[in-house]
């Protein structure tokens, strides 16, 4: 008996069930012995309190194109994790204790960068688990790219075509915030996809004089609209060249609910624009997987699974050089992976005229 335990940590994406049912297909493919499958709801809550469903192969079928995750998720930050839970629990004990009480062979866990982390904590404690790159941020170190990104980018491409006529139609300026608080991949793809006019990035801190100009220049130059992508955690030069502390500090006196909406407001004062926000928020993570994320979640489920069959633990599948293969779990842990302000994409972004409001 192959006893195999499923966890989806973090925010949600919309390949996450697509990768389980790659994961379970596999292994009722490949596996001389039968399978038992628990799913852990709730992602980590479920492994900490024993909550857990056990499933069989049907629950896995016709889940290719569902978004979110069957088994739901939460986040269990790694800084708390040595914090007991409210109740009392301590979190890493009651998670290895849950693990041997179902005698599982492996833990499969589906998530980010700090669902990463307790991966590899796990790992230390002696379990055997495997975990897959998820995150529609595309921001985890050791893997060219994470299931979610695509489906995301499409999201926000679709938000910014939509935009384009409106804009057009009144002459407006539109400020649209892109998911993204430490990383700037999606707004640069979808800028880029979408024809963003400018493209604001946590990557490369920006000055509104240069963002200003060119608005100016597109107005001069008879464009009667210009679309600026703008990352959640964009920063200007000026909060760049803060302490962390001093920043922090900004961030928490700051009275409007994004800086989208300080962008808007300065842009309007000084170009005399109209300027309006807009915000696809979470829809950013919701509705199907595009076929893209669909072929690499399955990809990345099946050598998960193939890997779990070898007796291969202790692992993040990723994607590097274009090929599947694993990242050991103390390499990653913990480690982002940022937008190269000097990567192909900025350049060729800049050499159309897209706008980083560095320069
Ligand atoms: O990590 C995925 C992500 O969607 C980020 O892009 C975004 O900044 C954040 O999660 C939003 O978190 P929450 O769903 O907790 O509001």
């Amino acid at each position: 008996m192959l006893r195999i335990g499923l966890l989806t940590s973090g925010g949600d994406c919309q390949a996450l069930n697509a990768t389980m049912r790659g994961i379970v297909k596999t292994l009722m493919t490949n596996s001389e012995e039968p399978i038992e499958i628990y799913g852990f709801e709730d992602g980590y809550q479920g492994l900490i309190y024993s909550r857990f469903r056990v499933m069989t192969p049907a629950d896995f079928s016709g889940i290719l194109t569902r978004g979110g995750t069957i088994l739901g998720t939460s986040r269990t930050p790694f800084k708390r994790l040595d914090i007991p839970e409210a109740d009392g629990v301590e979190k890493v004990p009651a998670m290895v204790h849950t693990y041997h009480k179902l005698q599982l062979d492996c833990l499969f866990m589906l998530g980010g960068n700090g669902s990463t982390k307790t991966a590899n904590r796990l790992r230390e404690e002696g379990l055997n688990v495997i975990a897959l790159p998820k995150t529609i941020d595309n921001d985890t170190w050791g893997t060219e790219l994470t299931f979610g990104f695509t489906s995301a980018i499409d999201v926000a491409t679709k938000c910014i075509d939509d935009i384009h006529t409106t804009a057009s139609s009144h002459g407006r300026v539109f400020v649209i915030e892109i998911m993204g608080h430490k990383v700037g991949w999606i707004p640069l793809y979808a800028g880029v996809a979408g024809g963003a006019d400018v493209i604001l990035i946590p990557e490369i801190p920006y000055d509104m004089d240069n963002v200003i100009k060119t608005i100016e220049h597109r107005m001069e130059t008879g464009s009667r609209f210009t679309i600026v992508a703008v990352a959640e955690g964009a920063i200007s030069k000026e909060d760049a060249a803060l302490s962390k502390k001093e920043y922090k500090k900004k961030l928490a006196e700051r009275t409007s609910p994004s800086i989208v909406y300080d962008i808007a407001k300065e842009i309007e004062a000084k170009t005399g624009r109209e300027t309006r926000v807009a915000i696809p928020g979470h829809t950013q993570r919701g509705g199907q997987p595009d076929a893209q994320d669909r072929i690499f979640a399955t990809q990345c489920g099946v050598e998960a699974a193939l890997g779990c069959l070898r007796g291969e633990f202790g692992y993040m599948i990723a994607l590097r050089d274009g090929k599947m293969c694993h990242m050991p779990l103390e390499d990653v842990a913990g480690k982002l992976k940022f937008v190269d302000p000097q990567s192909d994409l900025v350049r060729e972004a800049k050499a159309l005229g897209i706008s980083f409001g560095d320069e």
